[in-house]
C-alpha cells in the first residue's frame, strides 16, 4: 500500500506566512494559538459523557439561550488560550455580554488583530452525542496600536475579516479555515494530536442537491422561502432535492460544502433578523464559502456587506453553493 505523508497544519502555517506581504508572524501564532484551543476543546467534547460537562449550566446567555455546560467550559477555555499567549487585542464572544481588551503585559497594546467566535455551535446536540462545532472570525483592529480596543474594532463588515474558520469535533475533528486565499481542510490524527491537510483548495462541487432547513418552522417562513422549498421538492430533472439538516451551523455548513448545497435560516414574524448571529456564525461562513466558490445572502444583500450595528445582532441567512442562493434570492424579492 502506497503511504503518503500529508503537511501538517504546523508546516503549512509556516509555508503560508511568507505569502503574506509585510508579515510579522501574529496572525500565524494566532492561528497556532486557535489550532491549540481546538485541540483542547476537543479532548472535553469527546470525554463529555464521562465527565459531568452535558446538560445545561444553569444561566442563560445575552441572547435569551440555555447556556449548556460545554458551552461555558468552550468559551472559557478559547478565552484562555488566546489571552495567555497574548496573542490578540480583543475578543468577542457568543457567549459573553460584551467584548473583552486584552492589555498585552509584553508590548502594551501592541497587538493588532480582534477574535471573534462562537465557542460551542450546535450545542442543543450535545448530549445526543451528535457533531458540533466551533467558529471563528480574525479582524484587523481598526483603533491604533497603543490604546484598549473599542467597540468600532468588532462592528467591522465582514468584507474585513482576514481570516475565518471553524472546527468541527465530529466523526473526526477537523479545523477549516480561510485567510482569504482559499479554503483549506485539516484533520486530526487523535493519536498524536496533529492536523493534517486532508482537504487542500476546498470548494463546493457542481450540480449541489442538498437543502438544509429547519422546516417545523414552514408556517412562519417568507412566503419566497415557502416558494423556494416547493421548489426543491419538484420532481423534475435533478430534482427533487435531499432535505438534510443536523441543527449545527457548522456541521450543516461543512456537509454541503463537501457534498453541495444550500444553509437556509430564515427570519420569522416572532424573530424578524431570525436566528444566527452575524459576527461570530455569518460572517465567518459567509467568508469561508465565498473562498469556497459559494455565496451568502440575508436575501437582500450579501452577508459581507452588512455594516454591523451591534455586537449580538442577527440576520436570516442564505449560504451555500451560488447557484441555489440566486435562486431563493430571487424567489424572495419576487412578489406576486
Ligand atoms: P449555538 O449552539 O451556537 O447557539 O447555535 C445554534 C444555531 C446553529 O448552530 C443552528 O444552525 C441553529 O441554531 C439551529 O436552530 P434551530 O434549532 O432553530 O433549527
Ligand atoms: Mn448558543
Ligand atoms: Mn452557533
Ligand atoms: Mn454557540
Amino acid at each position: 500500500m502506497k503511504t503518503t505523508q500529508p503537511k501538517t497544519l504546523g508546516e503549512f502555517i509556516i509555508e503560508h506566512q511568507a505569502s503574506f506581504p509585510y508579515s510579522t508572524g501574529e496572525l500565524s501564532r494566532l492561528i497556532n494559538a486557535i489550532r491549540l484551543a481546538a485541540k483542547v476543546v476537543n479532548h472535553h467534547v469527546n470525554k463529555a459523557g464521562l465527565s459531568a460537562i452535558l446538560g445545561n449550566a444553569g444561566a442563560e446567555n445575552i441572547h435569551g439561550e440555555t447556556q449548556q455546560k460545554l458551552d461555558v467550559l468552550a468559551n472559557e477555555l478559547f478565552i484562555q488560550t488566546l489571552t495567555n499567549r497574548e496573542i490578540v487585542c480583543g475578543i468577542a464572544s457568543e457567549e459573553e455580554d460584551t467584548f473583552i481588551s486584552i492589555n498585552s503585559k509584553q508590548n502594551d497594546y501592541q497587538n493588532k488583530y480582534v477574535v471573534l467566535f462562537d465557542p460551542l455551535d450546535g450545542s442543543s446536540n450535545i448530549d445526543v452525542n451528535v457533531s458540533v462545532g466551533t467558529i471563528f472570525s480574525v479582524y484587523r483592529r481598526k483603533t491604533p496600536l497603543g490604546s484598549p480596543v473599542t467597540l468600532e474594532d468588532f462592528l467591522q463588515p465582514g468584507s474585513a475579516q482576514v481570516a475565518a474558520g471553524y472546527i468541527i469535533y465530529g466523526t473526526s475533528t477537523m479545523l477549516v479555515y480561510t485567510t482569504g486565499d482559499g479554503v483549506n481542510g485539516f484533520t486530526l490524527n487523535p493519536a498524536i494530536g496533529t492536523f493534517y491537510l486532508s482537504h487542500p483548495n476546498m470548494k463546493f462541487p457542481d450540480n449541489p442537491r442538498i437543502y438544509s432547513i429547519n422546516e417545523g418552522n414552514y408556517n412562519y417562513f417568507p412566503d419566497g422561502v415557502k416558494k423556494y422549498i416547493k421548489y426543491c421538492q419538484q420532481p423534475e430533472e435533478g430534482q427533487p432535492y435531499t432535505s438534510r439538516y443536523i441543527g449545527s451551523l457548522v456541521s450543516d455548513f461543512h456537509r454541503n460544502l463537501i457534498k453541495g448545497g444550500i444553509f437556509l435560516y430564515p427570519q420569522t414574524a416572532a424573530a424578524p433578523k431570525g436566528k444566527l448571529r452575524l459576527l461570530y456564525e455569518c460572517n465567518p461562513m459567509a467568508f469561508l464559502a465565498i473562498q469556497a466558490g459559494g455565496s451568502a445572502t440575508n436575501g437582500a444583500q450579501n452577508i459581507l456587506d452588512i455594516e454591523p450595528k451591534a455586537l449580538h445582532e442577527r440576520t436570516p441567512f442564505y449560504c451555500g453553493n451560488t447557484i441555489m442562493v440566486n435562486k431563493v434570492k430571487q424567489m424572495l424579492l419576487y412578489k406576486d
